[in-house]
């Protein structure tokens, strides 16, 4: 197996941090005097969600949901699985789903079909990256902070392998 390694810094912490708190002031607009769940998908969207809620100004809650990903592949498999569930109801509340990137788009349809038969008041989705060019499936982002080419990255959060996710900076992996 080829050996993977940081190749270069795609989005530095500051344009990060910068595009964070500016999602966070359209999400406190949109949902103002409303009170937000946020649905955070584990793990890789854990950095996002923690600098995301305290660029909110409405009140939040948060909950964590798990799904299968690729493991120690870089190409989806297809298939979802629920690992761990929300530990609250979402009968009646405004949600967010809260993603670190999507790619086929087939985890993220699964979970919106999942969470919709729930009867929430309202379900949106957050996402810090997006790789529009791999979309396997029509589902869009609410919110989005940036569009990437079609490059695996690492860093804030995102893994390969369980590898990088404490890079401050969004990076591209490259092959030796
Ligand atoms: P999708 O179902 O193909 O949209 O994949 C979504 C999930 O795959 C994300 O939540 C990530 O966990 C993982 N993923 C997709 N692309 C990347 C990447 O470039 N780096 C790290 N993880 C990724």
């Amino acid at each position: 197996m080829p050996e993977k390694y940081v190749e270069r810094v795609l989005l530095t912490k500051e344009e990060i941090q910068k595009r964070v708190i500016s999602l966070g002031q359209q999400i406190s607009n949109d949902y103002a005097g409303k009170e937000l769940l946020l649905i955070c998908v584990l793990k890789g969207a854990v950095v996002f969600l923690s600098d995301l809620m305290r660029a909110i100004t409405v009140p939040v809650f948060i909950d964590f949901m798990a799904v299968s990903s690729y493991g120690a592949a870089t190409e989806s498999s297809g298939i979802v699985r629920i690992l761990k569930d929300l530990d609250c109801s979402i009968d009646n509340r405004h949600c967010l789903i809260v993603e670190d990137i999507i790619d086929t788009g087939l985890t993220l349809l699964y979970l919106k079909e999942n969470l919709l038969s729930r009867k929430p008041a309202s379900l949106k989705i957050v996402t810090l990256l997006d790789k529009p060019d791999r979309r396997r499936v029509d589902i869009e982002p609410d919110y989005c902070g940036f569009r990437i080419p079609d490059e695996f990255v690492v860093g804030y959060g995102l893994d390969f392998n369980e590898c990088y996710r404490s890079l401050p900076d969004v990076c591209v992996l490259g092959e030796k």
